[in-house]
């Protein structure tokens, strides 16, 4: 009968709050992803560390979540950018830039998160390659980490480039120090590290003659799209991590699917990673593009109901 209790499907009048009561399977508290830490990176950079002991437990570098922030919410992939095995913790570090992300922002520490499944996706290639050279850019530096620990710890000689419109939007430059032989830093406004592009940074390297054996990019799509361009000539194996629109993550509903040297993939069970260089750039700036009307009016919905 308490067994009955426990798994008894949430209520309309149900919060969040439903799943925290506890299994007799897991133990006290196991249905709950309580947020046990809230942290501003940035002004619309969040980082939540998360309760969730199986994921963190199965977790490796490159994969992500599925998360919903509440119940009516729709689903929205986030990489996990650490996971404590011991502590039994993820952390997700998101940027507000619609909807769902402002309403994960609204949760606090202390509360749960309804819905984190995983971990899904494929892990990244983390072998030992030489010296790579690892790119973030934006929010796409949180992916980046534990990619960089991983090659790292592969014996690597990892060079790690970072780059940010302006200083204050820089995450996790002390992490990404620990974690790299070298660490170059670029802003798009000269406000810290060099002044330039990510791009500017990595061609200094590629042109140095250093012996490059594959580079890692993370972060905007036009920032990859560039990387792309620049390391096909010098032909140095180049992996990115697409982001196109997902909605259940696990290979079923084809709205992830992406062109690759010729061959659909879905990213969200045959990547995140791909090969830059045969990658369908235009295709997926199209698909990523294609709910922008419906994406502005849940905004101003939102925003309308917050008045
Ligand atoms: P919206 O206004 O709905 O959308 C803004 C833009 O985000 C859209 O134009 C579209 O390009 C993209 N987007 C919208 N819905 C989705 C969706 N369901 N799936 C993917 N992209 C979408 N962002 C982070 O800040 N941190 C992360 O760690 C992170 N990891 C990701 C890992 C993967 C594998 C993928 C595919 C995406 C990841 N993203 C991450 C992007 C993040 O999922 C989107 O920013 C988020 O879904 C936007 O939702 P929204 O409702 O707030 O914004
Ligand atoms: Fe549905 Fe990938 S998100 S198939
Ligand atoms: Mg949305």
């Amino acid at each position: 009968m308490e067994d009955q209790k426990v798994f008894a499907p949430a209520s309309d009048n149900d919060g969040p709050e439903h799943l925290c009561r506890g299994s007799k399977l897991f133990g006290p508290d196991a249905l709950c992803n309580k947020v046990l830490r809230k942290e501003k990176l940035a002004e619309t950079v969040t980082l939540l560390e998360i309760q969730a002991p199986l994921i963190a437990a199965a977790s490796r570098a490159g994969q992500f979540v599925v998360v919903r922030p509440n119940e009516r919410a729709e689903r929205i992939p986030l990489t996990i950018s650490d996971a404590d095995k011991q502590n039994g913790t993820i952390t997700v570090i998101f940027q507000e830039v619609g909807r769902t992300t402002k309403e994960l922002g609204l949760i606090d520490e202390g509360d749960c998160v309804p819905d984190v499944a995983g971990p899904l996706g494929t892990p990244s290639e983390i072998e030992n390659f030489g010296t790579v050279a690892c790119v973030g850019g934006g929010v796409g530096i949180a992916f980046l980490r534990p990619i960089v620990a991983a090659l790292k710890d592969a014996g690597n000689n990892v060079i790690t480039i970072l780059g940010a419109r302006d200083k204050s939007l820089l995450i996790l430059e002390d992490e990404m120090r620990r974690v790299s032989d070298e660490l170059l830093i670029t802003t798009d406004n000269g406000s810290y590290g060099v002044k330039g592009f990510v791009t500017d940074a990595l061609r200094g390297i590629l042109d140095s003659g250093r012996p490059v054996s594959a580079v890692f990019a993370i972060g905007p799509m036009p920032m990859m799209r560039a990387i792309s361009d620049l390391t096909r000539p010098y032909k140095v194996k180049t992996i990115v991590s697409l982001d196109p629109i997902m909605i259940d993550g696990t290979g079923m509903c084809g709205g992830c699917r992406v062109t690759v040297g010729g061959v659909t993939r879905f990213t969200c069970v045959d990547g995140p990673d791909f090969d830059a260089h045969q990658v369908d750039w235009d295709e997926l700036k199209n698909r990523k593009l294609a709910y922008y009307e419906e994406e502005r009016l849940a905004m101003e919905r939102a925003a309308e109901v917050a008045k």
